[in-house]
């Protein structure tokens, strides 16, 4: 039996998620967000949305039901080498720069942030070792975070299916994975071993405090879903994340141009990103 949603019910719950996850719900999406919140709210036998929310505030074990709601709230779309005119800057020029920066034996740190099932820190991974950086063990590592615990488990696994290969040709994908049975590929292990992946969430405070200083942040196709409080929040979080004189990319719809945040901006034909200062002003 379908359970109504009210406006008051609605507003609600847009303020908790903005809160919560920083992603923005506008009324006009009432309806989307109804049919996102219905399985959690059927499959606890609860008889409205406002008993929903709170479970999810107050029952003992709402972290475990947060982590079933936010895989139903999140658009976890990506592939492999997506965007790659931010990509060919970062081999051509960031990753030689850092690699000479760092010399033989400084180890280069690299986040996929909102890395969702794995392509974008995969596709790090293989961008450093087809150019021939930091190839010796140990010498990059590169972290993946993502508030959904599920699509983490799908990066962990590292298998794909063809959909994640609509932007490389047979040959790039022939070189990095290995073919497992009907539409499946995995992650070959030397693509893998520099890779690690951790739940984090962009707009609650601290996530970055367990990595360390990092030197080339990707944070691509997240923001759109954010609020303005929480573009601020998370640009706070990825400035203190960055090393002095790191390097961050957002997608190529996504800006910090109203945030108030000493970031430079940089721009190369068909990528902008932005660097934290060596010295911050
Ligand atoms: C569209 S995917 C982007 C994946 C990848 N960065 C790319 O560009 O291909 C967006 C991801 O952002 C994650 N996400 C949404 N809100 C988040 C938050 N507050 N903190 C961390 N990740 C979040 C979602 O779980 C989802 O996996």
């Amino acid at each position: 039996m379908a359970v109504p949603f009210s406006d008051e019910e609605f507003r609600t719950w847009a303020e908790w998620l903005a809160e919560e996850l920083g992603h923005r719900w506008g009324p006009e999406r009432r309806e989307i967000l109804r049919t996102r919140l219905e399985p959690r709210r059927a499959a606890l036998g609860l008889d409205s949305f406002d008993a929903l929310l709170f479970h999810l505030r107050f029952h003992p074990e709402r972290g475990a039901e947060r982590e079933r709601l936010v895989p139903h709230l999140t658009n976890n779309e990506s592939y492999f080498c997506r965007e790659q005119g931010s990509l060919d800057v970062i081999a051509g020029e960031l990753l030689p720069a850092l690699a000479a920066r760092l010399g033989p034996g400084g180890q280069a740190r690299v986040l996929s942030a909102a890395c969702s099932t794995g392509e974008e820190a995969y596709t790090l991974s293989i961008l450093a070792r087809e150019h021939g950086f930091f190839a010796a063990p140990g010498a990059l590592r590169v972290t993946g975070v993502d508030v959904d615990a599920r699509a983490l488990e799908r990066a962990e696994a590292g298998v794909y299916s063809g959909h994640a290969f609509r932007a490389t040709d047979d040959a790039w994908r022939a070189r990095w994975f290995d073919p497992r049975g009907d539409d499946a590929w995995a992650v070959r292990p030397a693509v893998r071993a520099p890779v690690r992946f951790a739940a984090a969430n962009l707009v609650q405070d601290g996530w970055w405090t367990a990595l360390g200083p990092q030197h080339l942040i990707l944070c691509r196709n997240v923001m759109i879903y954010f609020d303005e409080n929480a573009v601020l929040r998370a640009a706070r979080g990825l400035w203190e994340a960055l090393a002095p004189g790191g390097y961050l990319f957002l997608g190529h719809a996504e800006s910090l141009r109203h945030v108030p945040i000493p970031f430079e901006l940089h721009r190369r034909p068909g990528a902008l990103f932005y660097r934290r200062p060596l010295e911050a002003a």
